[in-house]
């Protein structure tokens, strides 16, 4: 059991185990074990192909994406986007990227006017099929396609919402294919505005809002904000594509369990930068990735969470509040303010030391002189100091041990010595490619804290999201006891 590797399964099983696993409190190889047990004991297969789980406590079992699935006929979720004319449409063309990276299956409709920001051609290579512009189409009309495009989707999806488009939905108008697609649609329908403000402020878009909000029409958006054009700012720029895609993705996916709803956890994530003068520091090579995966499972467990996060080259994770910081110093600043918080993980890679004489201006290099030694100082230790902390102590208090020998034994060394609760440890000597990788390969020590007594389990190897599922749903588990 301890090879067994989640990794190869595919998508929809593995987050069917996540979903279950969490949902029950249990680490994903636990579950896994228990389905095995139930399966050898002649449980009941599901059509999944997993056994079905006994019948839950809750009147309603949370769905799902195998369920998901299954309710859209075995297939991805479908989403027709339409692009309308505003200059949002650029944004779009992200859009339909990050609607993808939720697993879910795009086509395309722009406008005419869309087509003068944007092309086809662009939204048909992101969305990998052709992307459609002409209610007149022979091609695709001879079977009425505009009301295929409209009922063989699971969400009409309208990004950038002109001002024009609003109101023709507001009055049922389908003189072109985007408005004939809306008009025909029996789908949910997610709307992005995004408009000038004072086309946003005026009367007739007032009551054309109020008439789709009447109509069962979702919005997201319009945000305030510095507009495209120059000097203009107010409401009216469009929701960032992110939150578009997850807007449609839990319209898509009904509330998945939140069994860390109400808690508020601390993440710190990636290097820190030392400076050596003002253009020169020192650095490791953290990529982040396992603090921003830990950050956004433990989202959408619920948490509400702080992202104190070094610099790297990762998109910030979506509902999160996260504050960017470069030193030792100033994450261990950030991380004090965050305080107080039920559960904090310390997955940074903090630069142990950082330079004394550090240059106030550009360090020059004098021909025939040697450069003068860098003096270097302790960091602080922001995991002892959180974890020693008399009040405002957080109740769960994780660190991260990246060794490249004795992992065991320094990790066992580290967890009494910093005082924290329990300690992720990986082996980040060069062979296993962690350090920046995808994957990682752990071991949870976990301290009893009544007897101090240290257990170390092993994880198989895994994806950084994997652990960061596993790791989420072991919090859940071991606060769901205290707490009961
Ligand atoms: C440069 C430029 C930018 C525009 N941006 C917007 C916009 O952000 N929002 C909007 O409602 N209309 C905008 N318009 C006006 C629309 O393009 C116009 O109303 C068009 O008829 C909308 O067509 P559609 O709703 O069929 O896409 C813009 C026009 C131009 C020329």
């Amino acid at each position: 059991m301890a090879n067994l590797s989640i990794r190869n399964l595919d998508d929809a099983i593995r987050d069917e185990l996540r979903l279950r696993a969490a949902r029950n409190g249990r680490s994903v190889e636990d579950e896994v074990r228990v389905i095995l047990r139930e399966a050898s004991q002649g449980g009941h297969m599901s059509a999944a192909g997993l056994p079905q789980e006994p019948a839950a406590e809750t009147t309603a079992p949370a769905p799902n994406p195998r369920e998901i699935l299954r309710q859209h006929g075995g297939s991805q979720p479908k989403v027709t986007l339409i692009i309308g004319g505003g200059i949002a449409a650029y944004k779009s063309l992200d859009l339909i990227r990050r609607i993808k990276e939720r697993g879910i299956h795009v086509r395309v409709v722009l406008t005419q006017a869309a087509q003068k920001f944007v092309t086809a051609l662009a939204a048909s290579a992101l969305s990998n099929e052709r992307a459609y512009t002409d209610l007149f189409d022979p091609q695709s009309e001879f079977d009425a396609g505009h009301i295929r495009l409209a009922r063989e989707c699971d969400l009409v999806v309208v990004a950038p919402a002109t001002a024009d488009l609003m109101a023709k939905m507001a009055n049922g108008h389908a003189d072109d294919l985007a408005s004939a697609i809306l008009l025909a649609s029996n789908k949910p329908i997610l709307i992005a505005p995004a408009m000038n403000p004072l086309m946003w402020s005026n009367a007739a878009t007032k009551r054309n809002v109020a008439q789709l909000q009447r109509d069962g029409i979702r919005m997201i958006g319009p945000n305030a904000g510095e507009m495209a054009e120059r000097n203009e700012a107010g409401t009216g720029r469009m929701a960032e594509p992110l939150e578009i895609a997850e807007a449609a993705n839990a319209l898509l996916r009904p509330q998945r369990p939140q069994p860390l709803k109400g808690k508020r956890v601390l993440i710190t994530a990636g290097p820190t930068q030392e400076p050596i003068d003002p253009v020169r520091y020192i650095a490791n090579r953290s990529s982040g990735k396992q603090g921003y995966a830990i950050a956004d499972a433990a989202r959408a467990a619920g948490a509400d969470v702080i992202l104190v996060s070094g610099p790297v080259e990762l998109d910030e994770p979506v509902s999160v509040n996260v504050k960017h910081v470069e030193s030792a110093r100033d994450m261990l600043t950030a991380v004090e303010a965050a305080l107080p918080v039920d559960i904090a993980i310390f997955a940074a890679a903090v630069a142990d030391w950082r330079v004394v004489n550090e240059g106030a201006q550009k360090l020059k290099k004098k021909a025939g002189e040697a450069m003068a030694p860098l003096q270097l100082t302790e960091n602080p230790d922001i995991l002892a100091t959180i974890s020693k902390l008399e009040t405002n102590r957080p109740p769960l208090v994780i660190g991260f041990a990246a060794e490249t020998e004795h992992l065991i034994d320094n990790a066992t060394a580290k967890i009494k010595r910093k005082g924290c609760d329990w300690i992720v440890a990986n082996d980040v000597s060069p062979a296993t490619g962690i350090m920046g990788g995808d994957s990682n390969t752990v071991n949870l020590l976990t301290r009893d804290k009544a007897t101090g007594d240290i257990a170390v389990d092993s994880w198989a190897p895994m994806s950084k999201e994997d652990v960061a599922a596993t790791l989420v749903a072991r919090i859940a588990s071991a606060t769901a006891k205290d707490t009961a």
